[in-house]
């Protein structure tokens, strides 16, 4: 038979196979009754799988936890500005160096804020392991809460045991070995920055040691910060052998030698600044690899950096005094017997200095170093010393 076109042709095997069925039916009964078993067992089979799926499903079902109260509250809470402004509860996080300042350098292209934002300064203390002062920064910080935050970088196996009412309670960040004139101390307050930044009320910036005091009370060092148009960091253009002396040709590219500056390590600057830190990648291969003792890039690489490219914004002072007349590569440490008035009306009566382009005799709003001895003479006369 020759095919005469596709739809036809089907339909006539359809009749023809539906004859041969009918004739098949008498012909062999038990072929029948096979098959209706055969049927019975597939639809048994079915059965049994959808029910063992279905006791299954249940038991998975029953097996998802219940959500903790407090997580459905953030679920909640992610519905509004809150939770986006809201500082970690929890310093403790996973993130490597790259994944922090990644995060960290995120900056709001709206300038206006639409909630009530209240800028913190950020103290940041970079140590080995104890902050024997704390109890005079306790005292300088009570009745403050709002307008303050800390963060503590220590050796990483550093276990601090501060009580829970503590202001330094649970403030210690992630941290790594760092070495004093080593890029791993660059490292360690660039982690500090982004730590910081990632609580988007602080405004300000503060690195401070272990051997630093507070000169002033609280009113007077925020409302000195707050209203500076210019950052505190040291940064100025030393000709001899511990300035320019230290200058690498290698990294002529990036810095000229007349853009080379030098300056204390114990910076103040602002949000904009210390993204700028923890986002460049154009100076810190060079200072990484061609300024190593005898040149320490703690005292290069931010200062000069941050005077290439923002010098408009720099005071070029630090705030943070230190006693450098006996010489040397290490300023004056004052132990008990050093606590006197004079040591402290020398600081307060000494050089002019420039704030918002008039001068002022308050320069500096901290000071070092303080040995763990002189902490008891300091909390006696912390009063008539420094206004706390
Ligand atoms: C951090 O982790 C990422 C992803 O694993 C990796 O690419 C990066 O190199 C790491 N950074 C550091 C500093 O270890
Ligand atoms: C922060 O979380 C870590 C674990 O992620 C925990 O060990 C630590 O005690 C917590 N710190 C505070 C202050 O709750
Ligand atoms: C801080 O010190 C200044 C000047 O010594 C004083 O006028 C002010 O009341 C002090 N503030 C507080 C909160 O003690
Ligand atoms: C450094 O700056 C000086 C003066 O601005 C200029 O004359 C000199 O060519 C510069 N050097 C380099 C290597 O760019
Ligand atoms: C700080 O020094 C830079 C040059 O490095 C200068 O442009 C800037 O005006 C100085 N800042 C102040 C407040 O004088």
């Amino acid at each position: 038979m020759q095919p005469r076109g596709g739809s036809f042709g089907s339909l006539e095997e359809g009749k023809e196979s539906t004859t041969r069925i009918t004739s098949q039916t008498n012909r062999s009964f038990p072929l029948r009754l096979l098959q209706f078993i055969l049927l019975l067992l597939g639809i048994g089979i079915v059965f049994s799988v959808l029910s063992m799926y279905a006791s299954w499903y249940i038991k998975v079902q029953n097996e998802v936890p219940m959500i903790h109260p407090k997580f459905q509250r953030c679920v909640q809470e992610s519905k509004d500005i809150e939770s986006w402004i809201k500082p970690p509860l929890n310093l403790s996080h996973y993130m490597n160096d790259t994944e922090l300042f990644w995060r960290a350098s995120f900056v709001p292209k709206i300038k206006e804020y639409p909630f009530k934002r209240t800028p913190k300064i950020a103290f940041m203390f970079l140590t080995r392991g104890p902050l024997p002062m704390a109890p005079l920064w306790e005292r300088f910080f009570k009745g403050n809460e709002k307008l303050y935050s800390i963060y503590v970088h220590t050796f990483p196996s550093y276990r601090p045991d501060f009580p829970p009412s503590s202001v330094f309670y649970g403030r210690q960040i992630p941290s790594q070995v760092a070495e004093w004139g080593r890029m791993s101390m660059c490292d360690a307050e660039r982690r500090l920055l982004a730590n910081a930044l990632l609580d988007i009320s602080n405004e300000w910036f503060i690195l401070l040691s272990e051997a630093c005091i507070p000169l002033q009370n609280f009113s007077i060092i925020y409302r000195y910060i707050s209203r500076s148009r210019f950052s505190f960091v040291g940064s100025f253009d030393e000709p001899g052998p511990y300035g320019r002396g230290r200058y690498n040709d290698k990294m002529s590219l990036e810095v000229n030698i007349t853009d080379w500056r030098k300056g204390s390590q114990w910076f103040e600057v602002n949000r904009k600044l210390a993204v700028d830190i923890i986002r460049d990648t154009t100076y810190y291969p060079k200072f990484e690899k061609f300024c190593r003792p005898a040149c320490y890039v703690d005292e290069h690489y931010f200062q000069t950096m941050l005077s290439i490219e923002s010098p408009h914004l720099l005071a070029n002072r630090s705030l943070t005094w230190a006693d450098w007349s006996r010489g040397g590569a290490h300023p004056a440490t004052f132990g008990k017997a050093d606590i006197k008035d004079n040591l402290f009306q020398k600081i307060f009566d000494g050089e002019l200095c420039l704030y918002n382009n008039q001068p002022t005799k308050l320069c500096f709003l901290f000071a070092r170093k303080f040995a763990p001895s002189a902490l008891d003479h300091l909390l006696e006369h912390s009063s008539k010393f420094f206004g706390y």
